[in-house]
């Protein structure tokens, strides 16, 4: 059983603590010296850091490891009121809802996902389109102002990105229809085009998903991320940035 990356984070920074503590007492019963608070904390983080990549972590846990104790020193020092740091803390949960699961973090595809996608769509056809991790609703109301026949659904995981993307709609008076809830217990049998920006991690899963269960000559449109081992049927180069979607077409 592979343990999700939020939990090995959680075990390195325990033991990072843990060793960090040991060193302060060793230096203060052995040594006589009590190290400051600043060097304490930076060791800390540069244990994390380095139990991070040797458990093969990816190089932003490796940062957040090593930024973390000296993070929460300056949230003391700057005496924040419990209310302030719990809203934080439920702007978070709300807004990454469940990563440490999916391991797929919000982050916007932007105009050219939603350009290349859109010169894949003939103007006088109404396909379905289905748009998976949605986020704050960007791609697919951008897309509907393009190409206002087809219809659309975004489906999304985290509640507070779903809220913004349906007050969006509602706002823009959009087609598109948003719903709460996780794209692996959506049948795809009915779409003609998905569309994700998920992550690598995703992509193996995904790509079964569609082969399972969309119909023959539908399409798979991932933004940057590849299916592995699967040859892609056209990479999509937009203008506006130098990332690419792949096509899969469902055979
Ligand atoms: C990289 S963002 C892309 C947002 C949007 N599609 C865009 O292109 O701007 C990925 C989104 O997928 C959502 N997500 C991740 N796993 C999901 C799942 N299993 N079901 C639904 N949404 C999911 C995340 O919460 C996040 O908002």
């Amino acid at each position: 059983m592979r343990l999700s990356p939020a939990f090995i984070a959680l075990f390195v920074g325990c033991l990072s603590a843990g060793a960090s503590f040991l060193l302060q007492e060793i230096c203060s019963k052995y040594l006589l010296v009590t190290l400051p608070e600043v060097l304490f904390l930076t060791t800390q983080g540069l244990v994390a850091a380095l139990l991070a990549r040797a458990l093969k972590l990816a190089f932003w846990w490796q940062w957040i490891l090593f930024i973390f104790p000296l993070a929460i020193w300056l949230a003391l020092k700057l005496d924040l009121t419990p209310g302030f740091l719990f809203g934080g803390f439920l702007l978070f949960v709300l807004m990454y809802w469940s990563v440490f699961l999916t391991q797929v973090p919000y982050y916007p595809s932007g105009q050219g996902a939603c350009d290349v996608v859109a010169k894949l769509i003939d103007h006088n056809k109404q396909l379905k389109i289905l748009e998976i991790g949605s986020g704050l609703g960007g791609f697919s109301t951008q897309l509907a102002k393009i190409h206002p026949k087809s219809s659309y659904l975004g489906i999304e995981i985290a509640p507070l990105p779903f809220l913004i993307s349906l007050l969006r709609s509602k706002y823009q008076r959009s087609k598109v229809s948003f719903r709460l809830g996780n794209y692996k217990k959506v049948d795809f049998a009915d779409f003609d085009l998905v569309f994700a920006y998920l992550s690598p991690a995703a992509m193996p899963k995904l790509y079964e998903q569609c082969k399972a269960q969309m119909k023959s000559g539908s399409m798979l449109v991932s933004h940057e991320f590849i299916v592995p081992g699967v040859k892609p049927s056209n990479i999509l180069q937009s203008d506006h940035d130098s990332k690419v979607s792949y096509l899969y077409r469902i055979a």
